[in-house]
């Protein structure tokens, strides 16, 4: 990483009025900097550089990061598994918070100086981020703007998941894998907000604690209870309507094995595998389904689609605390390779944010 000063974006001068609305503030004195990958590789692989400026779009607007958060799949980017998207910037960061500096000609209702946090294709680890306008969110009442960055993923992630896909409705019993992590902890509270008995799994009985303060009314230490044994007892033998799994091949057997009669699996990660036998029986006897999906490869108007379901349904319990981002700590942006050093200790509960 170059040893250099930390150097702050200069945006305050050349306003431009657009009718009443500020479209723009420049010009820049300082380029942009941004956390990239020259070559694929280790934590170490991330370099600071500086980047263009980023021009929005005229459905765009360029944000000035304050946060951005830290995902697993930015570990399998890193290491040259997961490329950004066409149209997006060939650096890691699928969620940030900031504050807008600048909008296309099309974008309506934002202006200039607004704060809000944004799902992005990639590109997030920069001081600054161009975004469709679409995909940003206002920041919820009560949360700091840092923290903001702690949202969209999870919060698009779990929403689409749970309710779009899973179906979960009140009163229904889910199972929540992978409670203590990024994606979890944001969904076992959106899942008990919403009504439902939330069990999770977690490794180690004090993260199992901690998923319980969070509404979980089960919390499953997996590295030493048997985890399908757990949700029969729990659940009187019933099982459970949805599984949220973030576990892939290995968690298969003990997924199906955990459903209720009309059951839905919900696949979005493979931290466990990706290839496993399926016995059909127990999904026809059960009338189970298995669904899979990733987020980020979506099309835009299905995201945008996804952020206006967030914005009406889940800012409100974000607002009113019934969802809060969990941040385990905030990094230095320039320290992006010990960001990711901790995501891979397991050591993290909720999300690790960078700060430029
Ligand atoms: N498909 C999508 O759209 C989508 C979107 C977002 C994320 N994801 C994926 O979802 C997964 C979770 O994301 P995240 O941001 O929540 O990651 P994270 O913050 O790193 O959390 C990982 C979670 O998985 C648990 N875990 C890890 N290995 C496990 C194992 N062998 N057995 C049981 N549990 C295990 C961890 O439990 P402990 O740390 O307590 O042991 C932790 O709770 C990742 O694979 C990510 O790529 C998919």
């Amino acid at each position: 990483m170059p040893a250099r000063a930390r150097r702050t974006p200069v945006v305050a001068a050349g306003v431009v009025h657009a009718g009443r609305r500020r479209r723009h503030v420049r010009p820049r004195v300082v380029p942009v900097r941004a956390v990239t990958v020259p070559e694929p590789g280790g934590p170490d692989a991330l370099v600071v550089t500086d980047v263009p400026d980023p021009v929005p779009g005229p459905d765009q607007v360029v944000l000035a990061v304050a946060a951005a958060g830290v995902n697993r799949a930015d570990l399998l980017e890193r290491a040259g598994h997961y490329p950004s998207p066409p149209g997006a910037p060939p650096w890691p960061g699928l969620e940030v918070s900031g504050t807008v500096v600048a909008m296309g000609d099309d974008v309506v209702g934002w202006a200039v100086g607004d704060a809000a946090c944004a799902l992005l294709g990639g590109g997030g680890y920069a001081e600054q981020v161009a975004v469709d306008a679409g995909h940003l969110l206002p920041l919820p009442d009560g949360v700091d703007l840092v923290d903001g960055a702690a949202l969209p993923e999870a919060v698009c992630t779990a929403w689409s998941n749970l309710v779009d896909v899973g179906r979960l409705r009140a009163g229904e019993h889910v199972l929540i894998h992978g409670g203590s992590g990024g994606v979890g902890s944001v969904a076992i509270q959106l899942a008990a907000a919403l009504g439902a008995h939330v069990l999770t799994t977690a490794g180690g009985a004090e993260r199992a604690a901690r998923c319980r303060g969070l509404g979980a009314t089960v919390a499953i230490d997996y590295r030493t209870q048997d985890v399908a044994a757990v949700v029969r007892d729990a659940t009187g033998g019933r099982g459970v309507d949805v599984v949220l799994d973030v576990l892939g091949a290995g968690a298969l057997a003990t997924n199906l094995e955990s459903l209720a009669t009309e059951g839905r699996l919900v696949v979005i990660g493979l931290q466990r595998g990706r290839r496993a036998e399926i016995d059909l029986n127990v999904l026809m006897s059960k009338r189970a389904a298995v669904v899979g999906t990733t987020l980020r490869s979506r099309p835009a108007a299905q995201k945008t689609d996804l952020v206006a379901a967030v914005r009406a349904h889940v800012w409100p319990m974000v607002a009113d605390g019934r969802v809060r981002p969990l941040v385990h700590a905030r990094v230095p942006l320039d320290r992006a390779a010990d960001a990711h050093r901790l995501l891979d200790s397991g050591e993290v509960f909720g999300k690790l944010l960078l700060v430029p």
